[in-house]
C-alpha cells in the first residue's frame, strides 16, 4: 500500500512568530514547558505519520491533544508552523491560495462533529453544495445528491429542512454532503461523537459498510478508543500535540508501550479485537511425502498436528500419538480424529464458538491453506485481560 497522504514532522505553534518555540521544541522542550517559557501554545509537536490509500487511519487522543489542529492543518484552516503534508507526493503548505481551493474542492472533503449544514436550504441541496461550488451543471449535481442520499439511507428527506432531521439523520446529510464531492480523501473530525451511543453504532457499521465500496483514504478523529479500534486500519494515539504510539489495533492493545496508553487498553473486549492469526502457533513441517505433508506445533512441544495435501489443504487431524510416532519415523500417519478449521481472520470470540475439547483447531488462509494451530491456551492467554502472550 502507497501513502496517499504523509504528515512530515508537523508542528504548530499557535504565535505570530512561533520560532522561538519551534527551537524549544526541537531541543526537546514539552508543551508544557513552551508555555510556561512563552506564553505560547503548542498545537503539534513534530508529528509525522502516512495514511496509506483505502484506510481509515484514526487520529485518538484526549481534549486538547491537538487532534483537530492536525485536521484543520492539513486542509490549511491552520497554517503549521513547520513540516510537510503531502498529499500524493504534492506538499500542500506550499499551496497557493487557487491551488488550496481546488484541492478543497475537489481532493479533501471534511465533516465536522456539529454538522454545519446550511439551515434554510433543503438537505437535497446542502447535499449538492460541494458540487454547486465546483460548476457542477444542476442536473448532474441534483442525480449525484439523490445517489449519494439513497446511499445514507435518507432517499425521502431530500426536501426537509435540516431541522426536521434529528441528529443522527443531521450527521448523515454531513456525511452524503462529503462523499457527493467525489473527494478520495476525507477528513472526519469528531464525526459521530454528539450522537447518542446507538445511533453511533449504526453510523459506525455504515462507514465500514461503504468503505468496503468507495475506498476512500479516510483520516477519522476520535477522542474513544473503542471507536479507534472499531474502525481502524491503524491508529496514532496523541498527548500534547505528540504521537505517543502509531500501528494496528492489534498491535497497539498488544504492546501499548506507556502506562498513558496502557490505560486505554484496560477495558478493551480482546475477544472481539485479536484474530487466529494473531495468536496461532506456527507450524512445522514433520514429515513430507510426495503429496502429503505431516505438520505440528513448531515449539516441538507434543500436541496435535494435521496431515496436508501436497497444496497444504487439511485432509484430517492428527492426534498428540500419531504426531509423535511421525516425529520418530514410524510408519504413514493416518487421521484420526475430530478437527475444526477456522479462517486466519476470524475473531476470538468466534473461535472459541467453534472451540471443541480435544480437538485442534487449524487455522487456514483464503486459498484454504493451513497456517496455523490453535489451542484453548492460546485462546484463553490472549483473551485475559492484560494480554501477556507468553
Ligand atoms: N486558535 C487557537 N489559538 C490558540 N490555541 C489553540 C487554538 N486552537 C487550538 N489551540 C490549542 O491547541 C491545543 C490542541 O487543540 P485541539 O483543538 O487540536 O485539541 P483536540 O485534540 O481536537 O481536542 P478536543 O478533543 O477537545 O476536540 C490545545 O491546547 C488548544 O488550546
Ligand atoms: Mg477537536
Amino acid at each position: 500500500m502507497t501513502a496517499r497522504l504523509r504528515i512530515e514532522n508537523l508542528s504548530k505553534v499557535f504565535a505570530e512568530n512561533p520560532r522561538p518555540a519551534l527551537e524549544m521544541l526541537r531541543a526537546g522542550a514539552g508543551k508544557a514547558a513552551v508555555l510556561e517559557a512563552l506564553g505560547q501554545v503548542v498545537g503539534l509537536d513534530d508529528v509525522s505519520f502516512d495514511v496509506p490509500s483505502g484506510a481509515i487511519y484514526m487520529v485518538m487522543g484526549l481534549s486538547g491533544s491537538g487532534k483537530s489542529t492536525l485536521a484543520r492543518c492539513i486542509n490549511r484552516l491552520n497554517e503549521p508552523s513547520a513540516g510537510r503534508i503531502l498529499l500524493d507526493g504534492q506538499d500542500l503548505c506550499a499551496l497557493d491560495e487557487a491551488g488550496l481551493r481546488a484541492i478543497r474542492r475537489s481532493r479533501v472533503s471534511m465533516v465536522f462533529q456539529h454538522f454545519a449544514l446550511l439551515p434554510n436550504r433543503r438537505v437535497i441541496d446542502n447535499v449538492e453544495f460541494g458540487l454547486k461550488l465546483r460548476g457542477v451543471p444542476p442536473p448532474q449535481r441534483r442525480r449525484r445528491a439523490e445517489e449519494m442520499l439513497h446511499i445514507v439511507g435518507l432517499a425521502r428527506w431530500g426536501h426537509h429542512r435540516p431541522h426536521e432531521l434529528s441528529g443522527g439523520m443531521r450527521q448523515r446529510v454531513g456525511l452524503a454532503r462529503a462523499l457527493a464531492t467525489d473527494a478520495d480523501v476525507l477528513i472526519m473530525d469528531e464525526a459521530f461523537s454528539a450522537l447518542d451511543p446507538l445511533i453511533r453504532t449504526e453510523m459506525q457499521d455504515e462507514l465500514l459498510r461503504l468503505q468496503r465500496t468507495l475506498n476512500k483514504t479516510i483520516l477519522f478523529i476520535t477522542h474513544d478508543f473503542q471507536e479507534a479500534l472499531k474502525l481502524g486500519t491503524r491508529i496514532a494515539v496523541m498527548a500534547e500535540g505528540r504521537v505517543v504510539r502509531e500501528g494496528t489495533p492489534q498491535s497497539i492493545v498488544l504492546e501499548p508501550g506507556s502506562d498513558y496508553v496502557a490505560a486505554f487498553t484496560r477495558e478493551v473486549d480482546r475477544a472481539r479485537l485479536f484474530d487466529a492469526r494473531s495468536v496461532m502457533a506456527a507450524l512445522a513441517t514433520i514429515l513430507r511425502g510426495q503429496d502429503r505433508i505431516v505438520v505440528g506445533d513448531a515449539s516441538g512441544e507434543p500436541g496435535p498436528g494435521f496431515l496436508l495435501d501436497g497444496e497444504a489443504r487439511v485432509l484430517g487431524a492428527l492426534s498428540a500419538a500419531e504426531v509423535e510416532r511421525a516425529r520418530a519415523g514410524g510408519p504413514k500417519p493416518e487421521p484420526d480424529g475430530a478437527f475444526t478449521c477456522v479462517p486466519a481472520g476470524a475473531k476470538l470470540v468466534e473461535v472459541a464458538g467453534r472451540y471443541r475439547p480435544g480437538e485442534p483447531i487449524g487455522v487456514v488462509d483464503e486459498a484454504g491453506r493451513l497456517v496455523g494451530l490453535l489451542g484453548a491456551r492460546e485462546i484463553l492467554a490472549r483473551i485475559a485481560a492484560g494480554g501477556s502472550h507468553d
